[in-house]
């Protein structure tokens, strides 16, 4: 049957700029090129997630071909593309991920590669289950690069990023569970505050909780991630001009982050990967995490030093290794990464 032709999404001006206008980037099979020059200027193209330290975390690792390993957040597959490489066809890997949408996406993009069902196990699980991801089998080595995908952010119908207008959802999974927009209309003033501190340290925490609170109360809605932001700005309003549009920035970054982390329930289910990890692990197997703000790096943090003093683990990381130079200029997201790695007793 002939496909029908379907027109590109049409943009005005020379270049295109909303995210579904984005037609050479969202096709990197075709348009190679385009796409490495946007990742040399230092942009993650759309639709695509650049891993970070890579080389660090294979260096740690030491994967060899026959081994068995698990890579408990897929993403775009990155690193996991990097870990087949060195695995030479020769073991297995098994990879897990939350989100139905891009998950679909990567195993067919690896698939396409060559790295199909033989090699690679992909599931859709929550990483808190880990011990079910693959019974009764000890991994050599597992990562996990916690957070977001710059494809989840780039989205705006996930909801994840403030910069375009979508609906406020912010689930890794949206086919369950509250969307942050519900959450909102949930909680008390006093539980938004907890949320706002807690997870993102938020500064102006009081101000945001009262002003979305006042807004909700008055019945105008916030569903929408401009809508939000729109709050958060009115809410600093009282800070001097030149302060004001930093400040709202960073504080919408902040509560985008606490409200992820509330609705996707992120510290308990690193709690619970953190706590199944010893028992999954062969004797002498490498576990590296890789974080992105303070709550998840203490957690991990204290969970390693723990299981080291119990002699669960023979050594951890003392210090953080943090992405180089080069690296954050070429990918801006890395800056704020932290690894953290262990080896089982
Ligand atoms: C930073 S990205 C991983 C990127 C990947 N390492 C790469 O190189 O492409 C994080 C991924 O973990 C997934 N994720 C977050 N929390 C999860 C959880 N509790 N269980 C499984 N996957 C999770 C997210 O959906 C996202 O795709």
């Amino acid at each position: 049957m002939e496909q029908e032709h379907k027109r590109r999404v049409r943009y005005r001006g020379t270049h295109p700029r909303r995210y579904e206008e984005k037609y050479k980037e969202l096709n990197p099979q075709k348009y190679g090129e385009d796409v490495q020059a946007i990742i040399q200027r230092g942009k993650t193209p759309a639709g695509m997630h650049i891993p970070i330290m890579v080389e660090e975390i294979l260096e740690f690792l030491q994967v060899k071909p026959g081994q068995v390993g698990y890579d408990a957040t897929l993403g775009y597959g990155g690193h996991t593309k990097r870990i087949l490489e060195c695995l030479q066809g020769q073991g297995r890997l098994y990879a897990t991920d939350v989100d139905p949408i891009e998950s679909a996406k990567t195993q067919a993009r690896l698939q396409e590669l060559g790295y199909g069902p033989e090699i690679l196990t992909v599931k859709r699980m929550n990483f808190a289950d880990m011990d079910q991801v693959a019974p009764g089998v000890k991994f050599d080595f597992v990562l996990a690069d916690l957070g977001v995908s710059s494809m989840q952010i780039d989205n705006p119908q996930r909801g994840f990023s403030f910069k375009q207008d979508g609906p406020l959802d912010l689930r890794l999974d949206p086919t369950c569970g509250v969307t942050a927009a519900q959450r909102l209309r949930e909680l008390r003033e006093d539980e938004l505050v907890g949320m706002l501190m807690d997870n993102a340290d938020e500064p102006y925490a009081q101000r945001i909780a009262s002003a979305i609170l006042r807004q909700l109360g008055q019945g105008r809605a916030i569903e929408t991630t401009k809508q939000l932001y729109a709050v958060i700005e009115q809410a600093l309003s009282f800070l001097p001009a030149n302060q004001r549009k930093e400040a709202v920035k960073k504080s919408c970054q902040r509560t985008f982050q606490a409200l992820r982390i509330d609705i996707n329930s992120e510290y308990e289910v690193l709690y619970a990967f953190l706590e199944k990890l010893p028992d999954v692990l062969k004797s002498g197997g490498r576990a590296a995490v890789l974080t992105f703000h303070s709550g998840e790096d203490r957690l991990v943090k204290k969970a390693f030093k723990q299981y080291c003093r119990q002699g669960i683990y023979s050594q951890a990381a003392s210090e953080v290794t943090r992405a180089g130079a080069q690296e954050c200029f070429l990918n801006p997201r890395a800056k704020s990464a932290k690894l953290r790695w262990a080896i089982r007793a």
